[in-house]
């Protein structure tokens, strides 16, 4: 990966700014194609500064299409579900709402099918602009857990056991992503990576193998992607 695409900041609040400012450069950008948005904490300081950008700005996201990178299955209760967190945490707090939001529903009751069909509304609305990613601290990115080759496509996944325990889920809990695929099809990616627990998993995404068993390992030679970390999680790069 060319050290260039790797950015590095003093400090998560930092990395979570920068990250976030290229984030809005590029939903300026995309038209009408969606741009992607991920869960999970690392995500949190990135969409405050959004939130403050938006705040300055009126209707900064009235013209975006955000879509979905991945959702829990069969949360008892639908405002679990990351879909309510992104509509919560962002969309309900955006001075005006966006043009769109393809989202992924974690309770439909052929949550396959959703997946095919969350893939084609991707497609039919041009393809990501850009995906924004968070990485898990085994190299997963979205729900592509280790063992997933860059040819997998939206589907439905076990959760490995690492983000079962780290995310506090029942066990076999499932999920639905969007594959290394449809992420590597992304015109722009942006990798937010921050703390000490990261490490390990940025530097096999960066100095180990190409493998399926470091699946954002198969990210690092797309022609437009961007790493945002901080010290902590910049650590262990040779
Ligand atoms: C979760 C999500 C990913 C997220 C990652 C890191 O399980 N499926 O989309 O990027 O793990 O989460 P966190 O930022 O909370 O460490």
């Amino acid at each position: 990966m060319h050290s260039a695409n790797i950015l590095l900041f003093e400090g998560s609040e930092q990395a979570a700014v920068a990250a976030g400012d290229a984030f809005i450069a590029s939903a300026r950008t995309s038209g009408t194609r969606p741009v992607g948005l991920a869960t999970g904490q690392t995500m949190t300081p990135v969409y405050d500064h959004l939130l403050t950008i938006d705040g300055q700005a009126n209707g900064l996201f009235a013209d975006t299409v955000f879509s979905q990178l991945d959702e829990v299955i069969g949360q008892t209760s639908p405002v679990d579900s990351f879909a309510a967190e992104i509509t919560t945490s962002l969309f309900s707090q955006f001075r005006a709402t966006p043009a769109g939001f393809l989202m992924i529903d974690g309770q439909a009751g052929d949550p396959a099918d959703e997946a095919i069909r969350h893939c084609s509304a991707i497609r039919m609305a041009g393809g990501l602009a850009m995906q924004l990613l968070g990485i898990g601290v085994n190299g997963h990115v979205g729900f592509n857990e280790p063992g997933s080759p860059d040819s997998s496509r939206c589907r439905v996944v076990d959760l490995a056991a690492s983000t079962i325990q780290r995310n506090g889920y029942d066990t076999g809990m499932q999920g639905i992503t969007l594959g290394i695929a449809d992420i590597l099809a992304a015109e722009q990616i942006i990798l937010v990576a921050t703390g000490a627990a990261k490490a390990a998993a940025i530097s096999a995404m960066i100095n180990g193998p190409k493998t399926p068993d470091c699946p954002a390992s198969l990210l690092r030679d797309h022609p437009d992607i961007r790493l945002f970390l901080d010290k902590e999680a910049a650590s262990q790069i040779s």
